[in-house]
């Protein structure tokens, strides 16, 4: 039983590890008591810590010890004496902003439905052991309730709450700030840790220590961004890969959001997240209802690896389309980094052939087929195909590619239009832009009002028509510029700070219009990269495209920071060019190629001008991705060495299979060094008991490999040098090492 109530109002909502309590106070407002390791009898008394404090604003003079001010909260107001930031707020008509919402009462159902038309948590019925709980408060003075749900998955130790406010009086009240969720900790001994970045050094891991204030993590962006993903971390102070408790926070949106916690003057940390408050506002009309986005919450005593597990399963199970979530997904060969703007049809049919003979399985054509695209400046919007470069149409293209027995993939950029083109001359209206204000351009581009329906049935048929002509097995959908001068000339103005949220929502109608009409196209988002990679978007295209640093030692970082909330089977991870593009980094084809193992696999180089070794070597990576691709993409991962850590010269990791008999992992150095120190690799999540080879050799206690470790001998020894038969030009440095792990029988 994951959630139970007892007669005096406490709610305990327990997980396989961890317990979530809280309670409706005196005042009628819900208190917030407990989150944590899983406690088998709590103490309330002990737990709400209540006392008498000066000056304090206090609701009853009779009860001098009772104040919002220093009471762990549920779902925080402003106004009533708790001086912290509030989890929302509203002005009604006369302009007040005193809400008080009062317990009214609640109900448990078995399982989570997924929230109409919006990406949301789901269970599996009956099946998997998921309850939800709705607790119903009432503000009656200014006629509004609100539900704030709970739904406990156990298996995985996550929380997914939200709120819903309803108008049932009979005027508009504005909402000018709606959290999906907040929750008081007792203390501030964390440190903070996001995933923060840029183009092309997307979710790297930062860490503070938090202190008294307000520290917060958001983007004004209307996408998550590639600056700050919605995510953040409290991690104990002694945290490692291993061990350690954390607390990870997640929302399931891809707008502008934001993550705070505060500390106050007692030390209680208050984490709050949702929709960013900035710019935003909502017009609460009589009868109509606001549901906040979903926000995640988890807690683990294992260190970074347990926090991380609990997000995949979670992430797995409950979030990404069911639809592909099992599948091998196909290993691919993108023209973007090959020929950029630059191919036609007779190209991108060699590109087919020689794909094929590689063993790839899906050719992804990519930005400039349609219009009179020959670079960045025009044609986003008409989406039909550039008959110069295609001549026999997308029909005719589709055809030879599909006739060589690959898959079939598109770019497009449905929420973006150029001025030079076709849609943007028929409809400049549909451009989100404020008149007579300066329009700021970027890449070249603007952005489609999504709020607008019209809009949407444009992209939809345009889109529909594509998939069908082509007969598509998948889109690249990306989205490469931020929102400026946001304002909708269909809007009246006093909905205009709802654009936000509402371009966001046609976004996901698009993507839930698209994907149930064609469920057999496999969908990966991209935003210039990695800029929306979130779970909003994952729960419509299973797949994102990491980041557009495909540099193998750049992405030790990305796909590190990536995989502390999204599993491997959500991570588009490329072999290209060297020089690379990004960092003009030269780096060996083996190193690049197992670094994107840890990763949906493909290719991004003009394959047809390979050497004959590159050709074999990637003949043989393909071989080796296809006989590990379950256990790489759908496996256990485990972080086993930091690029973070240290100097970060070596990142260690691993996957492995769910009974345990095979794991792969992976030893990373970025620059070799003379002489150097003993090095083990400690693995984990071994059987102790078990006896293991790697790579077909030797005999290892899975006792000795993860407490002593795998002895990992210098990369160079000084005597070869001398050897006149070994290759001057050799380089140690970025250098790669892969591990099969396979148990051979129990001790
Ligand atoms: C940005 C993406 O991240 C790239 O992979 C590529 O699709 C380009 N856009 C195309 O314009």
């Amino acid at each position: 039983m994951g959630i139970f109530v007892t007669p005096d109002y406490h709610f305990e909502l327990t997980t396989d590890h961890t317990s979530y309590l809280f309670n409706v106070l005196e005042s009628g407002d819900l208190g917030h008591v407990y989150y944590g390791p899983k406690l088998a009898w709590p103490n309330y008394a002990n737990l709400e810590a209540n006392e008498f404090r000066m000056v304090m604003p206090v609701l009853r003079p009779d009860t001098p010890e009772f104040s919002l001010d220093n009471l762990k909260q549920e779902y925080p107001s402003y106004g009533h004496g708790d001086f912290r930031y509030p989890a929302y707020q509203i002005t009604y008509p006369d302009g007040s902003r005193i809400s008080e919402f009062q317990y009214d009462h609640y109900a448990i159902v078995r399982g989570k439905t997924a929230l109409p038309h919006f990406p949301s948590a789901f269970s599996d019925g009956d099946q998997d052991d998921v309850e939800t709980l709705t607790v119903y408060l009432e503000d009656k003075t200014a006629k509004l309730s609100l539900a704030l749900n709970y739904s406990v998955f156990p298996h995985q130790d996550v929380i997914v709450r939200s709120a819903a406010f309803t108008n049932t009086g009979t005027g508009s009240v504005t909402l000018d700030a709606a959290g999906s969720f907040a929750v008081d900790l007792p203390s501030s001994c964390f440190d903070l840790y996001q995933l923060s970045g840029a183009w092309a050094r997307e979710r790297h891991l930062y860490h503070r220590p938090l202190t008294r204030g307000i520290q917060s993590v958001s983007s004004t962006r209307n996408s998550s961004s590639a600056q700050q993903n919605p995510f953040i971390a409290l991690g104990s102070k002694q945290i490692d890969d291993a061990n350690g408790a954390v607390y990870g926070f997640s929302l399931i949106y891809s707008g502008s959001f934001l993550a705070q916690a505060e500390v106050d003057y007692y030390d209680t940390t208050r984490v709050t997240m949702g929709i960013n408050p900035f710019d935003f506002v909502w017009q609460l009309a009589p009868e109509e209802s606001f549901q906040t986005p979903e926000g995640i919450l988890t807690y683990s005593d294992q260190g970074w690896n347990g926090m991380s597990d609990n997000f995949h399963q979670f992430l797995t199970h409950h979030l990404l389309p069911q639809r592909w979530v099992n599948q091998d997904r196909p290993i691919l060969i993108n023209n973007w980094e090959a020929t950029y703007f630059n191919f036609n049809e007779e190209k991108l049919v060699a590109l087919g052939e020689k794909a094929k003979a590689l063993g790839i399985e899906l050719l992804v054509l990519d930005d400039g087929w349609f219009g009179k695209r020959n670079d960045a400046t025009t044609s986003l919007g008409d989406w039909e195909a550039n008959l110069a470069k295609l001549p026999n149409g997308l029909a005719g293209l589709s055809k030879k590619i599909h006739g060589l027995g690959l898959k079939f993939g598109l770019w497009f950029e449905p929420e973006m239009v150029s001025q030079e083109s076709n849609l943007y001359k028929a409809h400049p209206d549909w451009v989100i832009h404020v008149p007579n204000r300066r329009m700021t351009p970027s890449r070249n581009q603007f952005v489609l009002d999504f709020s607008r329906t019209e809009v949407i049935d444009y992209l939809y048929r345009a889109m529909s028509q594509a998939i069908q002509e082509a007969q598509l097995d998948y889109i690249k959908w990306d989205m490469n510029r931020h929102i400026t001068e946001l304002y909708s000339l269909a809007l009246p103005p006093e909905r205009e700070k709802e654009l936000g949220y509402r371009y966001i929502q046609g976004v996901y109608q698009l993507y839930e219009r698209l994907t149930t009409a064609f469920p057999d196209v496999l969908f990966e988002s991209c935003a210039s990269g990695g800029g929306r990679f979130d779970p909003g978007l994952l729960y419509y295209a299973p797949q994102a495209w990491t980041s557009d640093d495909t540099d193998a030692m750049e992405r030790l970082k990305i796909q590190w920071g990536t995989s502390l909330v999204y599993p491997l089977s959500t991570m588009g991870a490329h072999v290209s060019a060297v020089p690379n593009h990004q960092t003009r980094r030269i780096t060996s084809l083996k190193t690049r190629a197992e670094v994107a193992y840890f990763g949906l696999l493909g290719y991004e180089l003009d394959i047809t001008k390979l050497s004959l070794a590159d050709e074999t070597t990637i003949k043989d990576q393909i071989r080796f991705y296809k006989t590990h691709r379950t256990l790489l993409q759908h496996g256990k991962f485990i972080r086993l060495v930091s690029p973070y850590a240290n100097d970060g010269n070596v990142t260690a990791w691993m996957v492995i299979s769910p009974d345990g008999t095979e794991a792969i992992a992976a030893r990373y150095q970025v620059l070799a060094e003379p002489n150097p120190d003993y090095h083990w690799l400690k693995f984990t999540g071994l059987d102790p008991q078990a006896v293991y080879t790697i790579n077909g050799q030797g005999q290892y206690g899975g006792d000795e490999l993860m407490s002593a470790g795998l002895f990992i001998p210098q990369l160079f020894d000084i005597r070869k040098a001398r050897d006149p038969s070994f290759d001057q030009k050799h380089s140690f440095d970025f250098s790669s090492a892969l591990f099969l792990i396979k148990r051979v029988a129990p001790r």
